[in-house]
């Protein structure tokens, strides 16, 4: 009989604790820690080879370089999100709040993955629920095996069986290792799982895709301890009740996590959205003041976004402002300096800002568009709608230069705009481009040339 022993883990970041404590003094959550059994006996670990060889010592002057070789999936999107594909050996972590459509983009990246065999485990869905939407997204494909099961050893024993050149677990929750008792889900559990895979990965080099999924109350592990242990981050995210979802990297061994992936959901799985700009920027109406078009940057791909602003007076003595898609404290900070170094008396005023399509946008070349949206709103007076924006805007109330202005401009130029306005300080010549630049130094010069 294994002697078990138990230990006190923090469901929330995993750390461990000799004794049961109402606060977790890693992380600061409250109620966090629970007691989980550890198996002391280690039987074989079934995906390791059976000779420990001895280590081997590198110069780095004497490692080849440039041997981490891809696999190229079929969806543009996940393999720009990814810096060109997955990485041979690599394992991934896809967190994601629940009904986001984690489960449909990886059946979906499976089922579109051609001649190489992939190997779509689950631990959620019957065979016959994922064959059902596989017929939704009416893909058809030979070499996708799947396979219900939540024993990792059992998992590895068919892997080795069928050599996937892709293996996908939905999720990572529900994996249960020989090595561990607690139940599944639990911190040891998933760790134990975890680090089975990441070994299963770097020894047979075959790509691992792990769902993660994440809860508000902490009720389940949430993803974090699993992420210090993974090679790439990923988040799916999106309003729930709009159509886009966003891919992003939180961190990324193999690429940059600047990047951000499109989806739309459809009745019939997600669609790669290709050109962001031209869905983001809704049906544009000409009377419509508060309305404005910042030419943003994800990572290396620019962007148009459209920021909408609603200025309105105060019912209640404190004003309300209210963000989706932007930076509370950035929107308070852009209002103190219209009201300090413009004049504008916006101190009882509530405002809104809302960033269309669900998405959220960190660039601070928004800046720009965002308190052009604000004024068109305070002196309900519409922005031609030719024209867009791409700079930061400083304390002092100066427009400030932002990077790849270059790629900013042409896109805009792309899009059949007609102006746009970036900074002074930005080196750039205006003459070599069709559309015309305008060039800001403040505030202040802004409000004489737009009202
Ligand atoms: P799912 O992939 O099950 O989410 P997760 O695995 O992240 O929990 O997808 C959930 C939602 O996606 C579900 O509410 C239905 C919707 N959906 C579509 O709109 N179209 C489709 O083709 C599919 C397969 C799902
Ligand atoms: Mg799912």
């Amino acid at each position: 009989m294994a002697k078990s022993k138990t230990q006190y883990y923090c469901q929330n970041c995993g750390a461990q604790f000799p004794k049961w404590m109402g606060k977790c003094s890693n992380c600061g959550e409250w109620n966090t820690i629970a007691e989980e059994a550890v198996s002391k006996n280690e039987p074989d670990k079934p995906w390791r080879s059976q000779n420990d060889k001895n280590p081997v010592l590198f110069n780095i002057q004497d490692i080849p370089a440039g041997q981490e070789t891809r696999i190229i999936t079929q969806n543009q999107e996940l393999n720009r999100v990814l810096g060109g594909g997955l990485v041979l050996g690599s394992v991934i972590l896809l967190g994601g709040e629940p009904g986001i459509g984690k489960s449909t983009l990886l059946l979906q990246v499976a089922l579109q993955f051609n001649d190489l065999k992939v190997l779509y485990v689950s631990g959620e869905e019957s065979a016959s629920q994922i064959k059902l939407r596989a017929e939704r997204l009416g893909i058809e494909t030979d070499s996708c095996f799947v396979l219900t099961e939540t024993q990792t050893h059992k998992i590895f024993k068919k892997a080795k069986e069928i050599q996937p050149h892709l293996l996908i677990i939905d999720s990572v929750q529900t994996l249960q290792s020989q090595l561990v008792e607690s139940s599944p889900g639990s911190v040891s559990q998933i760790r134990e799982s975890t680090s089975e895979l990441i070994h299963f990965a770097k020894e047979t080099n075959v790509p691992v895709v792990l769902v993660g999924h994440i809860t508000k109350e902490g009720s389940i592990a949430g993803p974090k301890v699993l992420e210090h242990m993974v090679d790439v981050v990923l988040q799916f995210e999106g309003e729930r009740n709009h159509l886009y979802r966003l891919l992003r990297a939180q961190k990324n061994r193999f690429g940059s996590t600047a990047e951000l992936g499109i989806f739309e959901m459809q009745g019939n799985g997600l669609r790669e959205v290709s050109n962001p700009s031209e869905v983001l920027i809704s049906a544009k109406d000409h009377t419509l003041s508060g309305n404005a078009i910042a030419a943003t940057m994800e990572g290396i791909r620019p962007m148009l976004i459209e920021i909408q602003a609603l200025v309105s007076t105060a019912v209640y003595g404190t004003p309300q402002r209210s963000t989706t898609g932007f930076d509370i404290k950035r929107l308070n900070m852009l209002l103190a300096v219209l009201e300090k170094r413009a004049g504008f008396q916006l101190g009882a005023k509530d405002v809104f800002l809302n960033i269309t399509g669900g998405i959220r946008v960190d660039d601070p070349a928004i800046d720009l568009a965002v308190i052009c949206a604000i004024l068109s709103s305070y002196e309900n007076q519409a922005l031609p709608d030719n024209c867009c924006f791409a700079a930061e805007v400083g304390l002092s109330g100066e427009i400030r230069p932002v990077n790849r202005v270059e790629q900013r401009v042409l896109e805009a130029e792309k899009l059949g705009y007609d102006v746009i306005f970036i900074s002074k300080y930005n080196k750039i010549n205006p003459g070599d481009f069709q559309i015309r630049v305008e060039l800001l130094g403040t505030v202040g010069d802004l409000y004489r040339l737009m009202f």
